[in-house]
């Protein structure tokens, strides 16, 4: 069946048949239950490639214009991403870091070498204050990924008591001589990364039995509430899940799940911009697999805790295509496309339908690394498709998930409300065909209705530091009123986020 859609919708690119089609969308708001929590609009934050360093951290003595240390430029458009929360210092990174190397005055630092990535030298001048403080910054929660694999429960036990303790206790005041007087509030911690991988390759049951131990440890200190998520599977290990939801349960707050749109039966990953139709197709089809994937996490956890009191926190996600060429491999330093945005939003609207069991989602990452929402070069930045895709679907955060009903291909919907208003994001996915959408809003009073769309001439278009606004939002125009329905125009390969009053 998939093939059969991936050969018609290649031969109708081939032939430049391009039709209209249509959609019917019906917003069912009478049967919404469930909170969109902002939380799945995370980032991630790994000391990989020129993420930390040039991306986010200059340091305070640099040329470049810096608020104690961060770039000016990208602090700015992280402002106005929202972003509900940052996970750090990593993936693989986190569980071969040892956090007291990375306090103290910079210059006394120990320095380490990153055998993940690159084999670089880290010189942890950006450590627990720097990131804490990035996150206050930011007006974002801190998720702390600790360290389980090469570290140990005492380390990750003092680290929660640096970060959180308001006592006179050993922690708070090696905290505070460092110049910190206040506690931050650390609500996630990440117990261990990819256990079963990078971060110890383990076995679930073992992984399991650590995690108890790790968690007994690990300790709320003067009204700070640790929220733990478990290291949790990759993409298709069920038995992962089965085994942390048997063994730990209620013991953690969640669990994670890791799943990229990658290419990984092969060497090459495929490039970033120089791809055919065909390969848009895949990437589009890989994308949406994580439905499937996480209905059958869901499934198993659902028969442990039919409740639904563990979350399920998607904490990395997102494309991963090769290298830009001329980069360090190790670095993950790649462009991002019209076609990357389409795996943004159709991932987000994803999300959304499960609302009432993934409670966090963490794309990767933040800046210069995998899917990212900015990419830097010396004192240049850009705003990659991706984060346009954010910013627009920033009015779902912590919004009212509206349930719909949908007919028609190739377009994917989610809707919500907040405060009085409701918002659609609409997303055409064919490459040659605009649809017109009939929405259908029964019971419901619609004054006004407006829009911004993301588009491009063609789907491999980006953003580059000599020509940094090829792809931006614009206003959308193509939508018409009519009582409770709306009819709208979207154009081939477009996302569009409707707002209704
Ligand atoms: O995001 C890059 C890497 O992918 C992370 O460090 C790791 O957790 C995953 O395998």
């Amino acid at each position: 069946m998939k093939l059969l859609f991936l050969l018609l919708a290649v031969l109708s690119v081939a032939n430049g048949f391009a039709q209209s089609k249509e959609t019917i969308i019906t917003i069912h708001p009478e049967q919404a239950k469930d909170t969109i929590s902002k939380h799945l609009y995370g980032q991630f934050a790994e000391h990989l490639g020129a993420c930390i360093y040039g991306g986010l951290w200059v340091g305070e003595d640099a040329a470049k214009p810096n608020t104690n240390g961060y770039r000016n430029d990208v602090l700015k458009a992280l402002k106005e991403l929202q972003i509900p929360n940052l996970r750090w210092p990593g993936g693989c990174f986190a569980d071969e870091y040892h956090w007291m190397d990375g306090i103290g005055a910079r210059s006394q630092r120990p320095k380490m070498v990153n055998n993940n990535w690159g084999g670089v030298v880290e010189n942890n001048s950006f450590g627990t204050h720097e990131f804490l403080n990035l996150c206050e910054i930011l007006g974002c929660e801190p998720y702390i990924s600790g360290n389980v694999g090469s570290g140990t429960v005492e380390e990750l036990a003092k680290w929660v008591e640096y970060m959180t303790s308001d006592g006179d206790s050993p922690m708070a005041n090696l905290r505070r001589q460092n110049g910190r007087e206040k506690p931050w509030k650390v609500k996630y911690l990440g117990v261990g990364n990819e256990s079963w991988g990078c971060g110890g390759d383990m076995l679930p049951e073992y992984y399991a039995d650590l995690y108890r131990r790790y968690a007994v440890y690990c300790r709320n200190f003067d009204g700070n509430r640790l929220f733990k998520i478990a290291s949790g599977a990759s993409d298709y290990d069920y038995n992962w899940t089965e085994i942390l939801m048997k063994k730990i349960g209620n013991k953690m707050n969640a669990l994670s799940l890791h799943y990229y749109t990658v290419k990984t039966w092969d060497g090459s990953k495929g490039s970033a911009t120089d791809f055919s139709a065909e390969d848009y197709y895949w990437t589009l089809d890989k994308c949406l697999e994580i439905e499937e994937v996480i209905q059958k996490h869901i499934a198993i956890m659902d028969k442990y805790d039919p409740d639904k009191r563990i979350g399920l926190m998607v904490d990395e996600w997102g494309t991963w295509w090769d290298v830009e060429p001329g980069t360090n491999p190790g670095f993950l330093f790649q462009q991002n496309t019209m076609r990357d945005a389409m795996v943004a939003g159709l991932t987000l609207n994803v999300f959304h339908k499960y609302a009432d069991r993934i409670q966090m989602s963490n794309i990767a990452q933040i800046v210069n690394v995998l899917q990212s929402m900015i990419l830097t070069k010396e004192d240049k930045m850009i705003l990659t498709p991706t984060y346009f895709v954010f910013k627009m679907y920033q009015v779902h955060q912590d919004a009212l998930y509206l349930p719909l009903e949908m007919t028609g291909e190739n377009v994917s919907a989610s809707a919500s409300q907040k405060e009085g208003k409701i918002h659609i994001s609409l997303i055409n996915t064919d490459l040659e065909s605009e649809q017109r959408i009939k929405i259908f809003l029964p019971g419901l009073k619609v004054n006004q209705v407006s829009g911004q769309m993301l588009t491009s001439k063609a789907i491999s278009d980006h953003n580059t530091f000599e020509n940094p606004d090829r792809v931006k939002t614009v206003d959308f125009k193509d939508v018409k009123l009519n009582k409770a329905q709306l009819t709208v125009h979207l154009p081939a390969k477009s996302i569009v986020v409707l707002e209704i009053e």
